[in-house]
């Protein structure tokens, strides 16, 4: 299949394009290079530089590729700059969007994955979280997923637009050639793996006072290979709608860092520090619906294997993409 990959030079972004290409697709990848990295695109891959926020060269991308599908994860992710400066999210995650969708319709293109989120649920009342569960996003980023999910399913009953909505839990891990390297970083592994690299003198643990067995936050990693496969099983189905992608497992911030000194053989001390304001104490999938339809399941569930694959890549790559 002819593929566009928006936002290909991105960490979930790089990792599906790798895996398309190694499938034979042919991929177009259209990025503004702004927080990802040309290096993080795939060579076999053809790269088109533009910014979703201008209309015009995503529908110049469009019209010239004319895709059979288009998998979009161009965005920003970061929930604390959201609350920070909300428009910035609106403006680049919606409009960009939107933009995305008006150059499909223009172009013929109907079928799109779409790089969505938990955070679409905000606080979950109930665990683990399925599909069903309503939608009240508690920051900006979250929202402007729920937004661009809301356009798309309008755009799906108007003009006949087939969109999945692939709602990730905590992407992790890495393949042999590409990883996490987001400038701040702010996840938990790739931070943890730092202090093991002797990059940072400790890892901030934010609160201890939780609700949760340990006391710290609960959240179910995703081997990042696992995420990527279920954006091709997605590609070669007809379903549309929504998906949630985890593993049903949920680990604390303790374990994780407790698994990091396992795999990685170093101390990693950590400093207890203030709750991170938004985090919510428990967020685990309920994944069910994308096993019976989609036939995904995970294949690296294991914890300790998604450390080790990200504590490969991060001892290959110590500064990340940009060289020593
Ligand atoms: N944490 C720490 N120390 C750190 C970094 C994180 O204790 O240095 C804690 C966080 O407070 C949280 C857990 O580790 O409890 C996981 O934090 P991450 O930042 O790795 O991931 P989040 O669960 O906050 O964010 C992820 C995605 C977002 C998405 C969100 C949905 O990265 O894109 O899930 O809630 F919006």
């Amino acid at each position: 299949m002819k593929i566009l990959v928006t936002g290909g030079s991105g960490y979930i972004g790089s990792v599906t394009t790798e895996l398309l290409c190694d499938d034979g697709h042919q991929v177009t990848v259209f990025d503004n290079l702004e927080r990802g990295h040309r290096e993080a695109v795939d060579p076999r891959a053809r790269l088109v530089v533009g910014d979703l926020r201008d209309p015009r060269p995503i529908r110049e991308a469009m019209h010239q590729v004319r895709p059979d599908a288009v998998v979009h994860f161009a965005a920003y992710a970061l929930v604390g700059e959201s609350m920070r400066d909300p428009l910035l999210y609106f403006h680049n995650n919606l409009t960009g969007g939107l933009h995305l969708l008006d150059a499909m319709r223009r172009s013929g293109v109907r079928k799109i994955i779409f790089s969505s989120t938990c955070a679409t649920y905000g606080q979950p009342e109930s665990m683990p979280m399925t599909e069903a569960l309503p939608q009240r996003p508690t920051n900006p980023y979250g929202e402007s997923k729920l937004m661009l999910e809301t356009a798309m399913r309008w755009e799906q009953e108007r003009h006949g637009l087939e969109p999945v909505f692939l709602r990730y839990f905590n992407a992790a891990g890495a393949t042999e050639q590409f990883g996490e390297d987001h400038d701040p970083e702010t996840h938990l592994i790739p931070n943890v793996l730092k202090v093991a690299l002797g990059q940072a003198d400790a890892v901030p643990v934010f609160g201890d006072d939780y609700d949760t067995p340990d006391g710290t936050c609960i959240r179910d990693y995703i081997h990042i290979v696992d995420l990527a496969r279920a954006h091709i099983l997605a590609l070669e189905k007809q379903e549309t709608g929504p998906f949630n992608l985890g593993t049903g497992t949920g680990f604390s911030v303790q374990e994780v860092v407790a698994t990091c000194r396992r795999v990685t053989g170093h101390e990693i001390p950590v400093v207890l520090s203030p709750r991170r304001p938004g985090d919510p104490a428990c967020l685990v999938a309920g994944a069910e619906k994308a096993r019976d339809i989609l036939g995904w399941r995970p294949r690296h569930p294991d914890l300790a294997t998604i450390v080790q694959h990200a504590w490969d890549w991060h001892r290959a790559h110590p500064h990340g993409y940009r060289m020593a």
